[in-house]
């Protein structure tokens, strides 16, 4: 899979991958774009079922640093399979990338988190039993240590540049389940008592297999909600996609500084 990535962009190397969450595909267009490659041409590369998700490897330039950007994920809810990002991952880190940079839509377990605010992810709680290593054999790495897992000085320099460009972030907990109802508000009650700020169907798995490839992690969460029951109502995905469109600008403004700056 390497090799068509190599034939489409040759000698490109890049230094960041990014995944983009839900509705927040539009940050490609701060990429100066070297080649688009559909996952579809990509052995390994996930199909993705969610509309809001193109399912395109962006390779090109952000300033100065070279990036692979997935403008797409696949999530363990579209087919039960929680290492449905694993040959895409491995594809970054073959490609030379060090890091790995996320961004998701979530929902918030803080009223001091309204919609629209962004939450720069400091740990995770894996609250779905699965794991994408499940499978992964002896001699291969399988028992990979998840201490700050979020790179604390690569989370510094990203809250430093969302303070930069005006934006508040805030810092935060991140809990992952499978999806794809959304939560119970009292599955939400119980993530609350355990430590959670942010709710989500993605990231955790991703930030596993990175880990696993040797990767370092940081990670950007958008609220497009209050999680179930924080606040009286239902909750549906087409207001995580209005409120991703609304905020993106935001995103796209916090992770352009941050790239800009990556290599400095
Ligand atoms: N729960 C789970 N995933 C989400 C949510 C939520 O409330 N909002 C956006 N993604």
């Amino acid at each position: 899979m390497n090799a068509i990535i190599a034939q489409r962009a040759p000698g490109f190397r890049p230094k960041v991958g990014a995944i983009l969450g839900s509705g927040l595909g539009s940050f490609v267009e701060a990429v100066k774009a070297v080649a688009v490659i559909p996952y579809g041409d990509l052995p390994g590369f996930p199909e993705t079922t969610v509309s809001s998700h193109a399912g395109n490897l962006v390779l090109g330039h952000v300033g100065p640093t070279p990036v692979a950007v997935l403008q797409g994920r696949a999530h363990y809810y579209e087919r039960g399979r929680a290492d449905e990002m694993k040959g895409a991952i491995q594809a970054l880190a073959e490609l030379g990338c060090e890091t790995l940079l996320q961004t998701n839509a979530a929902g918030s377990l803080r009223l001091d988190m309204p919609p629209g605010s962004l939450m720069a992810i400091t740990d995770h709680i894996n609250f779905t039993g699965a794991n994408p290593l499940f499978g992964v054999g002896p001699g291969h790495g399988r028992f990979v240590d998840m201490v700050d897992a979020y790179d604390p000085a690569l989370t510094r320099r990203l809250l430093a540049a969302a303070k930069k460009v005006n934006v508040a972030c805030h810092e935060g907990v991140y809990i992952w389940f499978c999806g794809p109802s959304f939560e119970t508000p009292a599955e939400i009650r119980a993530a609350r008592i355990l430590g959670a700020d942010a709710v989500g169907m993605s990231t955790a798995p991703e930030t596993i297999l990175a880990r696993h490839a040797g990767l370092k992690v940081v990670a950007l969460s958008l609220m497009t909600n209050y999680a179930a029951g924080l606040v009286p109502g239902p909750l549906g995905h087409e207001q995580t996609i209005a409120v991703a469109k609304e905020a993106a600008q935001n995103v796209k403004r916090v992770l352009c500084t941050f790239l800009e700056s990556y290599g400095a």
